[in-house]
């Protein structure tokens, strides 16, 4: 054996777990009970499936299409009773008044598979479910007969909204895909698909009374390119597209028949740049006269707003009641909220006019009253609204649910106010940021919210007492494609973290169990190549960065994460290919002085689909030691240098280390030097990669020791180093030397393997 000494191993992967033993009941969500019996049923090609009912029948008709999918064949279905060779569905009482008592009782089931026979009892929905428990239990291969461990299951879900968010205003999405997400939803009991229909980049709903909405407002010119803000690079290439109203109606249907309700989002007053392009009146009054609208082609926060005249109010009505008509059963319209910039109603005469008149305070309650219109109007027509959590500030509106996505602290100030709340932090179910090292990850918002922090999620917060709490329905996980433009995109970032979010939302929280949790995730992993859903491979080794002390060496196994995978890998730092060394189950690493040595592996599955790379970076030494600082004040001291105008040098104190500061006092396009002196505060010991991404000149120190110097060019590179550091405070000198045309300079930072992110002013002290 090795001698192994880690002083530091930034581990989010569980790679030396066993695959989960055959045998085991490897269902994800983890049903409520499970209590294992003796023996095992062989399902067989004859084998019967007994009805009693309609439920029965529909059920059984449920279950023969899903075993044709996979292996090919349907079963017999009879309505007497058989002893054995049979799958029994059974018809279940219902409560007095003939209906199911409620939700989570409507979605019950029971599911006992014994050597002669299985028995499964439940409603329509609970039978549903049970389906889908049943389907994961069968083994892959059918070979004469496909076995079932006896056991019984008695399982009902934790929470009675359990939802998956999808942008496709960003980017369009085809119907087929729509259903098959749904299909997948359906496969860990997601009940709400919650659909982002509109936006700044396009309005995707046909409504009949304003076809200029989709004439126009689903169609842009083209789409910034990757992430070129300023300047600004777009693709050059147009992008559209919009659900016709039949459409959407056969995804409604779709959904319906898995037990999904779909939950439409028509956004407003904010986030209607598409709209407003196509109904430029609707913003008139507002902005100045001749505001050209336009559908948006970059990403962010517009100052576009519906301006809150009798016509807009006349216009959104219509487009609900069209809307609201297209979902019958979703209780629930999403009237969006968020992110509503007030520039322009703070400089409209018609706005000033109506806080006056309607007694309103500033325009956070002009907000309130929009979104209070909107409300009374949905109301009438028998449905709730739900808002993110923005619509509380200025007064919530009496009977909306909140979804709380900046955080929790909404959702908890709306449950203590008695509002049900959908909780979908971002911190912990945005899943379109982040899950690896963005060096090697697909583009994306960036962030970091891999599967262990979504699996940690609980929807009830500690803050909230018992009968609080009851006002949390559930959870959701969100999915923005500003950088996702296609269907594998989005599954590679909604698998396997949607996995933990569907055992999050249906399991009881005492069984949470993530390395349990991990191996059940595993083992469903092959299905779900099988369905051609392109998950997020998992990690072969241990990512991150490792330090090791002087003398010892670092060995560790590398195991294929799922049967039939290959690893193949590097240790010079270059990228592997299928012609790399493919892993032994041992690499061992003897990084030398100052030498860091990365190993860097990827998976190939037996597909033939490839992972990204996954690192581990090895340096030797310790940990530089935090330093003491008597009277800390926030930010850094700054020194401005322009050569060719003196009068401009400057320095002082800032809390940013953003150049546009300078703008005022400087031409950033012309040359400059600016440095940054003080102290970064390390939260935890860890090794830390920084990261410049700049034109022309730039060096960074941290704890006397040069970890970036290099002149650049007119284009951005990024430049990377790592460092060993201990908690506290390490001096830091940042220097950036700009020698004309546009600059960038973009100072981000994280634990190595983990995600980088824009270093905030309270993060720096002098
Ligand atoms: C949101 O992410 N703006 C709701």
């Amino acid at each position: 054996m090795n001698r192994l000494f880690a002083a530091i191993a930034v581990s989010l992967s569980l790679v030396s777990l066993v695959l989960a033993q055959a045998g085991e009941i490897n269902v994800v969500p983890k049903p409520r009970s499970i209590i294992l019996g003796t023996g095992k049923f062989g399902l067989r090609k004859d084998t019967k499936i007994v009805v009693r009912d309609e439920k029965g029948k529909l059920s059984a008709n449920l279950l023969n299409e899903h075993l044709f999918k996979k292996y090919g064949f349907k079963l017999k279905i009879v309505n007497k009773p058989e002893k054995v060779n049979a799958i029994n569905f059974w018809p279940i009482a219902l409560d007095k008044s003939g209906g199911y008592p409620d939700e989570i009782k409507r979605e019950k089931y029971s599911l006992t598979v014994q050597s002669e026979s299985i028995q499964i009892g439940g409603t329509y929905t609970g039978d549903f479910y049970a389906i889908q428990t049943l389907m994961q239990m069968l083994p892959a291969q059918f070979a004469k007969e496909a076995f079932l461990p006896a056991v019984t299951i008695v399982d009902s879900p934790r929470f009675s909204y359990r939802g998956m968010h999808l942008d496709v205003s960003r980017h369009f999405q085809p119907v087929e895909f729509v259903k098959k997400f749904i299909d997948q939803m359906a496969q860990y009991k997601f009940n709400n698909f919650h659909w982002h229909l509109t936006d700044d980049q396009g309005w995707r709903i046909e409504i009949k009374k304003y076809p200029k909405l989709t004439e126009v407002g689903s169609q842009r010119p083209e789409t910034m390119l990757e992430r070129n803000f300023a300047p600004y690079k777009g693709d050059g290439i147009p992008h559209g597209g919009f659900y016709t109203q039949e459409q959407i109606k056969e995804v409604v249907a779709y959904a319906k028949a898995r037990y999904i309700t779909v939950v439409p989002e028509i956004e407003l007053p904010g986030h209607a740049s598409a709209a407003l392009a196509a109904h430029p009146e609707l913003g008139k009054g507002c902005a100045v006269a001749d505001y050209k609208f336009e559908v948006k082609k970059t990403w962010g926060i517009f100052k576009e707003v519906f301006c809150p005249t009798e016509e807009t109010f006349k216009f959104l009505e219509d487009v609900l009641d069209e809307t609201i008509k297209l979902f019958p059963d979703s209780p629930y319209i999403h009237i969006g909220g968020d992110e509503v910039l007030k520039d322009f109603w703070k400089e409209s005469a018609f706005v000033q006019e109506l806080k006056k008149r309607e007694n309103l305070k500033d325009e956070h309650e002009v907000q309130s009253y929009f979104v209070q219109r909107i409300e009374k109007f949905v109301n009438s027509k028998g449905k709730k609204i739900i808002g993110w959590d923005e619509i509380l500030e200025g007064g919530i509106a009496p009977t909306a649910t909140i979804m709380s996505w900046r955080g929790m602290n909404g959702g908890i100030e709306a449950a203590k106010a008695k509002h049900d709340v959908i909780m979908t932090p971002n911190d912990f179910v945005y899943f379109d940021y982040g899950q690896g090292d963005p060096e090697f990850e697909p583009l994306n918002i960036g962030s970091y919210v891999p599967l262990q922090k979504v699996y940690s999620f609980d929807p009830v917060p500690p803050e909230l007492t018992t009968d609080e709490g009851k006002y949390v329905i559930g959870g959701q996980a969100n999915i923005w494609t500003e950088y996702l433009k296609t269907p594998q995109s989005i599954e590679y970032m909604a698998f396997p973290r949607m996995l933990a979010l569907s055992e999050v939302l249906w399991s009881k929280k005492e069984d949470r169990n993530y390395q349990n949790f991990y191996e059940r995730m595993l083992a469903a992993l092959p299905r779900l190549d099988k369905q051609g859903v392109n998950f997020r491979i998992p990690e072969p080794i241990d990512v991150g960065g490792f330090l090791l002390n002087e003398t010892e060496a670092y060995a560790f196994e590398v195991r294929p994460p799922l049967p039939g995978a290959k690893v193949y890998f590097t240790k010079d730092g270059s990228t592997p290919t299928e012609n790399s060394p493919e892993a032994p189950q041992k690499i061992s690493v003897f990084p030398v002085g100052d030498e860091v040595v990365t190993i860097k592996t990827i998976v190939v599955l037996p597909s033939g689909r490839k992972s990204s790379v996954y690192a581990a970076t090895f340096m030797r030494g310790k940990m530089l030691e935090a330093m003491t600082v008597e009277n800390p004040k926030e930010g850094v001291k700054f020194n401005l240098v322009v050569p060719d105008n003196e009068s401009q040098n400057r320095s002082g104190e800032t809390k940013t280390i953003l150049l546009n500061q300078f703008a005022m006092l400087a031409d950033l396009k012309k040359d400059l030097g600016v440095q940054y002196d003080g102290y970064f505060k390390i939260p935890a010991d860890g090794v830390y990669q920084f990261q410049i991404e700049s034109t022309w000149d730039t060096t960074l120190v941290i704890a006397g020791k040069k970890i970036i110097d290099e002149s650049g060019t007119s284009a951005n590179v990024k430049r990377n180093a790592i460092l060993p550091l201990k908690a506290g405070l390490h001096p830091i000198s940042l220097r950036y030397n700009h020698r004309g045309g546009d600059s960038t300079f973009r100072f981000r930072w994280g634990l190595k393997g983990q995600g980088l992110r824009q270093a905030y002013g309270s993060e720096f002290v002098h």
